[in-house]
């Protein structure tokens, strides 16, 4: 794969890093020409701690879940908030989501270890997944799972009789395809009627699931949910979405005479990666989600169900940075500038992936206007590896230290050791602090699953203990 050519006429935008707006860290700041973010000096922390590193505002992540939660609260009397952790997960932003009350989407067994084994408390674990294996799902309802996430009727039967086998009964929810067509990238978009995901609505296939589900034992049905997509900035697709479930919730009423009482509008809000991007605020999110229930509920007569939403990328992706160092600059002239990073794909695939954008700047010459329009490529064997394409940039040299924006959902959970590249250590920082949660991976890391490596080390220990 290789890169679209460069648009030679674009001009560099001019801006300097503080004038970036809303893709920045709620706490980044500028001083002696140097990026801070959380009171830490990010020229300092790389040189520290050595490049790539994630790093994250831990106020900004903190204030986004308290956000959520207070919005959500303040316009519906029982609304939760779930934490997709799929969007970044680690020991970390489990204990911080737990400490503050959120409840948890985990996608899989080896997300529900984790939080599991961060002590989050099962009851507010939901578990997600369009092809839950029954290991999973015996995992998940043996932890005692808050809710599971039903996405298919074979999965429906598979839930039953393991909960009948550990003698429970498991609440779940059904995943319905509402059909609405979010305005995102197609590979994002999982509400529309062409999705792997959920039951369709479609010749009233949803609603016998529905029925079915009603009527299989050792499983309760608490709810219905669905998650039209990721990256939405049209408010207007959750209302859509919000009204289709309620009529669920009443036709299930009125035909089977069964109340569900909890409905689960899954995430997706969308975020400022660039820096003309204006999504809509949390707020402005909750007061559209929590009035569409309610004007759908009075249209029906219904009572208000439990309102639960699942956000990810608009909780951590703005909080979250990555910091290369400059290692070469070849400029083709006539043809396009490449500043190389020492990453690249395998630590943000989503530019290779999904076409995203992203602003980068030079962390130790903050305070200088953008004037050269760059790609940012990284170190790995593949043409297409770049993390930024025809950006605006700081003039580079060598060594300097970039720093780019918005990468903290779903670039360290798509992370990958392509070309042997161990992946970055993670920082978070707040109140002029560092820590690091999470260490980088070592040489060691990339070959320790390998059995015959192991055994060596085994070996080589053994001897030298009876030696
Ligand atoms: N709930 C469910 C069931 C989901 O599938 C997802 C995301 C979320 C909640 C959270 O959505 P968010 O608030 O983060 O938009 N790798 C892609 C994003 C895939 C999203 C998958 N599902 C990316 O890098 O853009």
């Amino acid at each position: 794969m290789s890169l679209p050519a460069s648009d030679l006429n674009k001009k560099a935008d001019g801006l300097t890093t503080m004038q970036l707006g809303g893709v920045l860290p709620e706490t980044a700041e500028v001083i002696d020409g140097h990026l801070h973010i959380g009171g830490v000096d990010m020229v300092t922390l790389a040189k520290e701690q050595g490049t790539a590193l994630y790093v994250y505002d831990e106020q900004m992540i903190r204030h986004n879940m308290e956000r959520y939660l207070i919005a959500f609260r303040k316009n519906y009397p029982n609304a939760d908030v779930l934490y997709a952790s799929k969007a970044f997960l680690n020991m970390a932003i489990l204990n911080i989501a737990n400490e503050l009350g959120m409840c948890l989407d985990v996608s899989g067994g080896g997300e529900l270890a984790m939080a599991l084994a961060a002590k989050f408390p099962a009851e507010r674990i939901f578990v997600h997944g369009n092809n839950k294996t029954p290991l999973e799902l015996e995992e998940a309802i043996s932890a005692g799972a808050g809710r599971i996430v039903v996405d298919s009727l074979e999965e429906l039967r598979r839930i039953s009789e393991i909960a009948g086998k550990l003698g429970k009964t498991q609440d779940i929810y059904m995943r319905i395809t509402p059909g609405v067509e979010a305005d995102t990238h197609a590979y994002i978009c999982t509400g529309c009627e062409d999705s792997k995901f959920g039951f369709t609505l479609r010749d009233d296939y949803a609603f016998a699931c529905i029925k079915q589900a009603i009527d299989t034992p050792n499983v309760n049905l608490a709810g219905l949910h669905c998650h039209i997509g990721s990256q939405i900035f049209a408010l207007e697709s959750f209302k859509e979405a919000a009204f289709v479930m309620v009529n669920m919730i009443a036709r299930v009423r009125d035909e089977f005479g069964c109340i569900i009482k909890e409905l689960d509008l899954g995430g997706g809000l969308g975020v400022a990666y660039m820096q003309p991007d204006r999504p809509s605020t949390i707020e402005d999110f909750a007061k559209v989600t929590c009035d569409a229930v309610r004007e759908a509920c009075e249209k029906h007569g219904l009572e208000l169900p439990r309102l639960m939403v699942e956000p990810g990328r608009s909780l951590v992706a703005n909080a979250g940075v990555t910091l290369y160092t400059v290692g070469t600059i070849k400029d083709l002239k006539g043809v396009r500038k490449f500043v190389a990073i020492d990453g690249g794909m395998s630590d943000n695939i989503r530019t290779a992936l999904y076409d995203s954008e992203y602003e980068p700047v030079i962390a130790n010459k903050a305070d200088r206007p953008r004037t050269e329009i760059v790609t940012l490529c990284g170190k790995h064997c593949e043409s297409g590896d770049a993390v930024v394409l025809d950006g605006s940039l700081q003039e580079a040299e060598v060594e300097d230290i970039v720093c780019v924006f918005g990468t903290g959902a779903y670039c360290y959970t798509m992370a990958s050791n392509y070309n042997g590249q161990p992946r970055p250590g993670i920082v978070f920082v707040k109140d002029g602090k560092a820590n690091l949660v999470t260490r980088r991976e070592t040489y060691a890391d990339l070959m320790s699953r390998d059995i015959v490596y192991a055994m060596d080390q085994f070996r080589d220990k053994f001897q030298k203990n009876i030696c």
